[in-house]
């Protein structure tokens, strides 16, 4: 039985699950079954990745071969940038719905606090294809449409993902639901140390994604660092007999984070996983805090920079 965080909305959050983004469609089926069998519980999901009809349809199986019941699963999806209005968001959460063959989400995000132009494109390119065409909806109306979700129960908690810390003050200040998770880039080349506790000090959990840090090109380009080769990593890998990969988890479940690494690979689903038996001494984690080098991989700057809620020109 995977450990649990109480969320502010009362729902209980499995600290680890498995993240879809780039599982291509054809093989995320596959790992969600494999995943399910070895005990996950929790998937991470969103619109954007393009799958969801595959994970919807392993999910209804799993239920209905009584693999696992609805309640035991713990589902996150994301309102895309191109669904930001009130009722798009509203639209959006019924396409996720559909795509995921569910009756509710338990965890549904603002993909990002950046709106996109609205329309059939998810990505609509400007000519040149330098950027998106925007749009300026603010973000508060797409909250707005996921606090009516919640009270249609059409989802268990609301959360925000790519906000920075001014964001989500103002989605606070102005909400009747408070969000109930944050889930940005975090792993020990990004350990966002202010902004999880500016969320520890709000109620708010904090999820990691990319947690090992090894987003693949055009994010990490080739003979970048690598932090699943960082020498500090490799002596506490050995010294506990575990993979880097399992390292990186385990901190990120030490600081009290929830966690997603992404696989499509039967052994490093089941490796990701097997993290329990083994913790990380204080020693161990001072070490691990002494190689953050505030490196966000997932940088959108050059698409994005100048979207009047672009988060990252602000300090956190
Ligand atoms: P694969 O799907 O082939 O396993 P992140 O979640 O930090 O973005 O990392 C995802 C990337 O890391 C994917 O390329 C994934 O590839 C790879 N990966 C996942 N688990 C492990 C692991 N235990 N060891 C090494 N690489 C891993």
């Amino acid at each position: 039985v995977v450990p649990t965080l109480t969320l502010k909305s009362g729902e209980k959050m499995p600290i680890i699950g498995l993240g879809t983004w780039q599982s291509k469609p054809g093989e995320v089926g596959q790992a969600l079954k494999i995943a399910l069998n070895n005990g996950y519980r929790h998937f991470d999901c969103a619109h954007v990745y393009m799958n969801q009809d595959e994970i919807g349809q392993v999910l209804e199986e799993a239920i209905a071969q009584g693999l696992v019941n609805r309640e035991e699963l713990f589902i996150t999806s994301k309102i895309w940038n191109t669904f930001h209005s009130y009722e798009k968001a509203k639209e959006g959460v019924d396409i996720i719905l559909q795509q995921l063959k569910l009756k509710y989400i338990d965890l549904l995000l603002i993909h990002s606090p950046m709106g996109y132009q609205e329309g059939e494109e998810m990505f609509p390119w400007t000519e040149d294809g330098s950027r998106m065409h925007f749009s300026d909806v603010d973000y508060l109306d797409t909250w707005k449409g996921l606090e009516e979700a919640v009270q249609a129960g059409k989802v268990k908690s609301i959360g925000l993902s790519n906000f920075n810390s001014q964001q989500i003050q103002r989605v606070i200040d102005h909400s009747h639901i408070q969000p109930a998770v944050l889930q940005v880039e975090l792993h020990p080349y990004f350990q966002q140390t202010k902004l999880v506790n500016f969320c520890k000090e709000k109620g708010i959990e904090v999820t990691a994604y990319s947690p090992l840090g090894s987003m693949t090109a055009p994010f990490r380009k080739e003979g970048q660092a690598n932090l699943l080769e960082d020498p500090v990593i490799l002596e506490i890998a050995k010294h506990h007999n575990k993979s880097p990969a399992q390292v990186a988890i385990r901190w990120s479940i030490q600081r009290g984070l929830i966690v997603i690494p992404k696989s499509t690979n039967e052994h490093r689903i089941k490796e990701n996983f097997d993290v329990f038996g083994f913790e990380l001494s204080k020693d161990e984690m001072a070490k691990m805090a002494g190689i953050d080098r505030n490196w966000r991989i997932f940088d959108l700057a050059a698409r994005n920079g100048d979207h009047k809620y672009f988060p990252y020109n602000d300090e956190f």
